[in-house]
């Protein structure tokens, strides 16, 4: 039997159940039934996807008794922000290290981690690796005596998928009481934290669906494959919940050709599915990951890839934040 009592060790940051609603304009334009679910509602700072995996994160590191959180990514990360943000509420003491150089000003979600008092570190200059950079940080941090928990660039660890696991109970909850069935789940993938949670929970929850993942970031020839990092993690998943299921790379949903674009590049494809979201549906997606997966939806639909009468949910998993630093691009 599936064991699912490890969901229950979390630590509440954000607001849940997310709404799960209609875009009727989209739906009509497009010509399939179009339903949204909002994951940029969660709180914790303008809310998004990290909110569902930090809550699980942060309880393991205040379990465990560390003071200290250190966490890495991009200049406008998301998942930079909403750690400062989970860190400022449960007193921990938030450390960032930036792949960037330091910018004269501070826009968008480099605002924000400032805002929310995170230490901001910049690599730009570095000549290490990340994983070099982060160890040379952390024990720098642990000389003065503090005791750091490393959380992953994206949360994407066994514990920050379990996020993604129980927001598909909440999902599973919600078709229910809808008496809703989805054909088709889209999403942006990149760390692989998201996909993998939402692969458990598919299985666990019993939830009759296909998964749409759309991979954000371009392929790069040094790091370990998406579909790699998402299978150790699902393997894990395996074990620690006992499931009969066993997973292989093949088994691996992952959607190409919308990442052709370099990680964080603006292009008319982002452009337009920001714009047709807000002015359509007044619903504002983030210029890197849900503007891209977004586009990636629509010209599936557009181009008829998938039946006319399937009911398609797209999960937005926030970000908008970044928004203001993109904001001349526009
Ligand atoms: C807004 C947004 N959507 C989607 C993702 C992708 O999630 P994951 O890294 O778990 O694949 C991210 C990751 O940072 C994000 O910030």
């Amino acid at each position: 039997m599936p064991n699912i009592n490890i969901l229950k060790n979390k630590y509440d940051l954000g607001f849940f159940p997310t709404p799960l609603h209609y875009l009727k304009n989209l739906s009509k334009q497009f010509d399939y039934d179009i339903y949204v679910k909002r994951d940029d509602q969660t709180g914790l700072a303008t809310g998004g996807n990290k909110t569902r995996k930090l809550e699980y994160l942060i309880k393991d590191a205040l379990d465990k008794g560390y003071d200290t959180v250190i966490t890495a990514g991009a200049q406008q990360s998301n998942h930079c922000r909403q750690t400062a943000a989970a860190c400022a509420t449960t007193g921990l003491e938030c450390h960032l290290l930036l792949n960037a150089y330091k910018p004269d000003t501070y826009q968008g979600n480099l605002f924000l981690d400032d805002l929310l008092g995170a230490h901001l570190h910049f690599s730009g200059s570095s000549k290490k690796s990340r994983e070099e950079d982060l160890k040379e940080l952390k024990t720098g941090l642990e000389k003065e005596g503090k005791k750091v928990y490393l959380i992953p660039v994206g949360g994407s660890n066994f514990v920050g998928s379990l996020g993604y696991v129980s927001a598909m109970k909440e999902l599973k909850n919600q078709l229910t009481e809808q008496k809703l069935k989805i054909d088709y789940i889209f999403f942006a993938t990149s760390s692989g934290g998201t996909q993998s949670g939402i692969m458990t929970g598919k299985i666990l929850f019993d939830i009759d669906t296909t998964l749409m993942p759309i991979q954000i970031d371009k392929e790069k020839d040094y790091t370990l494959s998406l579909e790699t990092e998402i299978l150790k993690i699902l393997q894990e998943s395996v074990e620690k919940f006992n499931l009969s299921q066993t997973f292989d790379l093949k088994d691996i949903p992952v959607i190409k050709g919308y990442n052709l674009a370099e990680y964080g590049q603006l292009t008319n494809n982002e452009r337009f599915a920001v714009n047709i979201s807000a002015k359509t549906e007044g619903i504002l997606l983030d210029p890197v990951y849900t503007g891209r997966a977004f586009y990636g939806m629509l010209d599936i639909l557009k181009k008829q890839k998938i039946p006319k009468t399937s009911k398609v949910l797209f999960w937005h998993t926030g970000g908008s934040a970044a928004l203001f630093k993109y904001a001349d691009e526009f």
